[in-house]
């Protein structure tokens, strides 16, 4: 089937939600991606911050199909062995704590949230308000979306469940002022990513860490784009030496497989049988899939390698014409243009064999798989050099 016939087809059969661009994506193998057509794109997108051991990873692949030829779902009445394994995994590579797993960043959030308000009735005397940044985002479901700090998305669906106040991002004076006896929690990205990837000025998380233990305030740290090694370390929050109260991660949790995960500190774990749930969460497959996702990230040393990466990724936005700043940590960078060419950029990409992803009208995120090797990051820069000249 041709890409055209298909975009009619889709028109017909699906829910006009999303601006996709013209290509049909058929396979891939690490960072490489190839069309219908057989061409292939050095994919400097990974999904959206998925797919961490890029495409066809083999352990990820044969976890998946031992995993599903074993028990691919059982619900949650009943105990399965790789959600235990995958929580104490993760526990050991963030803080002390317990998790709770879905099956998407946003859900992720709603766990955060619902455990934030929880624990403002039994510990705050009913706080339940949320500080949120402007420009955050944090998914589509209506609690994450009155956390997200983007009114755009949220206007057509009004009213939003109340409990959030926005302020701007990397100013401590007005998340102090901002701060009441109903406040309950902040919930931050360490790095906007979905606005541009915006990163906090020196000293911010940190002064916002020591206000909510001042305050007696949850921090809880949305590392659903900046987890998983991809800025060069595990979780973002340990480049600022910091540990939040509560964490969400997803995304590249399984490679591509749904999931998403909510971490709570032992001071901050509230949630009760009954409390919540969640049909799919924590199920096998995709716990199965995660767990190869954390050991081949630790065999192959990826979260090092997306430092390194980085570095070079970084060094090679800058010298592309036209540039005026490129910003970010590790495999998470964006570059913002002079001129607004980022969404046409993007269509030009495609003609010169790379996948790049437009946030704005002159901004361009990369997040490519943490697998990326530099002769493939090059072949990136080299595209993306061709399609902004030629
Ligand atoms: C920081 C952050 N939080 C939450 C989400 C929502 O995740 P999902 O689309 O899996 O619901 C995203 C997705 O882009 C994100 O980048």
């Amino acid at each position: 089937m041709t890409t055209e016939r298909l975009i009619d087809d889709e028109r017909t059969y699906l829910m006009g939600t999303y601006r996709r661009l013209p290509v049909t994506l058929t396979e891939g193998r690490g960072a490489v991606v190839r069309d219908d057509q057989g061409r292939e794109y050095v994919d400097l997108v990974g999904g959206i911050a998925v797919n961490v051991l890029g495409h066809g990873h083999p352990a990820l692949t044969r976890a998946i199909s031992e995993q599903a030829q074993r028990l691919i779902h059982a619900s949650n009445l009943y105990y399965t062995l790789p959600a235990v394994e995958l929580a104490r995994h993760l526990v050991g590579l963030a803080f002390p704590g317990r998790a709770f797993f879905v099956n998407s960043g946003a859900e992720a959030n709603e766990t955060a949230i619902k455990l934030a308000r929880k624990w403002g009735k039994v510990h705050r005397g009913g706080a339940f308000e949320i500080i949120c940044a402007l420009g955050s985002f944090h998914g589509r479901t209506l609690g994450a979306l009155a956390a997200t700090g983007q009114d755009h998305y949220s206007a057509p669906f009004t009213p939003l469940p109340p409990g959030f106040v926005h302020v701007p991002y990397g100013d401590i004076e007005a998340l102090r002022l901002a701060t009441g006896e109903r406040t309950v929690a902040v919930m931050l990205e360490p790095i906007m990513g979905e606005i541009g990837v915006v990163t906090p000025p020196q000293g911010y998380l940190e002064a916002v860490r020591g206000w909510c233990d001042q305050q007696g305030l949850l921090l809880i740290l949305d590392e659903i784009q900046t987890g998983m090694g991809r800025t060069g370390r595990w979780w973002c929050h340990q480049h600022h030496g910091i540990v939040p109260d509560v964490m969400t991660v997803a995304k590249g949790l399984a490679g591509g497989i749904p999931i998403g995960a909510c971490l709570a500190a032992p001071g901050a774990d509230v949630l009760e049988p009954g409390d919540h749930g969640s049909t799919f969460g924590g199920g096998p497959l995709a716990c199965a899939a995660a767990l190869a996702v954390l050991g081949a990230i630790e065999a192959e040393g990826l979260v090092g390698h997306a430092a390194e990466m980085g570095e070079l990724l970084a060094a090679g936005l800058r010298e592309l014409p036209g540039v005026r700043e490129v910003r970010g940590r590790g495999l998470m960078q964006a570059v913002e243009f002079e001129r607004p060419l980022a969404r046409d950029l993007q269509l030009r990409c495609l003609e010169h064999g790379v996948i790049v992803n437009a946030t704005g009208d002159s901004t361009v995120r990369l997040v490519p798989p943490l697998v990326i090797t530099p002769e493939q990051l090059e072949e990136g820069l080299r595209g993306m050099r061709r399609a902004l000249v030629g």
